[in-house]
């Protein structure tokens, strides 16, 4: 690919094909269906420390676990459940628990600093791994690893991963999901840019996006403004 061809491409990659309307995109977007942003104090409030740029990795690390554990009841929601008798220590009743197991996805390396905070709430969930790494000329996503449980495709899937940028890792994760048979799946994420958020519907419609805030735009080298910089840097201290 030529260097303008790319230059073009990433051009195009990064236009937010705006609404006819006056208002910015992330007024709008989450009156769109499926998408769902969790603007609970509390973890605004966290998110507000880990957007700061004096946040250590130390500090960063414990901030998005306690996120992703606290987003999870809300992510999980509607989650169908199936009665099930239960003998108390007094008697019989009916309970309800999860219809179907769960598989927990992180999108690595970023996704993995959400993953124990989820399965904290979600403790038998299992876990599969996606390696995607955004390619920093072409910002298109380059695959390196995945590995899966073989019956993913009869659980509930969640997709993590704490930026949402062009969107170009979230549906490549998606697009090898359902190649898999996976039919229920959600995607979870801390940060979302419009353009990624659009760049997704426009793919998956059907599969919902949970973040705890859309920010106003990416800049020219895809990343979200204002964003918190490279999760996965801040995370591993790289
Ligand atoms: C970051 C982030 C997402 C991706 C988002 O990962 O964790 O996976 O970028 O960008 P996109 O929406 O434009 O695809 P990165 O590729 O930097 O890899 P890392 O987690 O290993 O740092
Ligand atoms: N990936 C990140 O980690 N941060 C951004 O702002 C965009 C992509």
């Amino acid at each position: 690919m030529s260097c303008r061809t790319g230059q073009t491409r990433i051009r195009k990659r990064l236009k937010y094909h705006r609404m006819p309307c006056f208002l910015p995109a992330r007024f709008i977007i989450p009156f769109m269906l499926n998408v769902h942003v969790i603007d609970h104090p509390v973890i605004q409030t966290k998110l507000s420390e880990l957007r700061d740029q004096s946040t250590d990795t130390r500090a960063f690390r414990l901030l998005l676990d306690e996120i992703a554990m606290l987003m999870t009841y809300e992510v999980t929601r509607d989650w169908p459940t199936v009665k099930r008798g239960v003998r108390t220590p007094m008697e019989e009743t009916t309970g309800e628990v999860l219809a179907r197991p769960v598989t927990l996805v992180p999108i690595l390396r970023a996704g993995l600093g959400m993953a124990d905070g989820v399965k904290r709430i979600l403790s038998d969930a299992r876990l599969g791994h996606l390696g995607v790494s955004r390619n920093e000329k072409t910002l298109l996503p380059d695959s390196y690893y995945a590995k899966l449980p073989p019956d993913v495709k009869e659980t509930e899937v969640l997709l993590i991963d704490p930026m949402l940028a062009t969107g170009g890792s979230a549906v490549y994760a998606i697009d090898f999901l359902k190649k898999q048979g996976v039919t229920s799946l959600k995607f979870m994420c801390l940060v979302a840019a419009p353009e990624g958020i659009d760049t997704l519907h426009a793919k998956h419609p059907e599969v919902p996006i949970y973040c705890c805030a859309i920010d106003r735009q990416l800049d020219e080298r895809g990343y979200i403004m204002p964003g918190l910089g490279d999760a996965g840097d801040r995370l591993f201290g790289t």
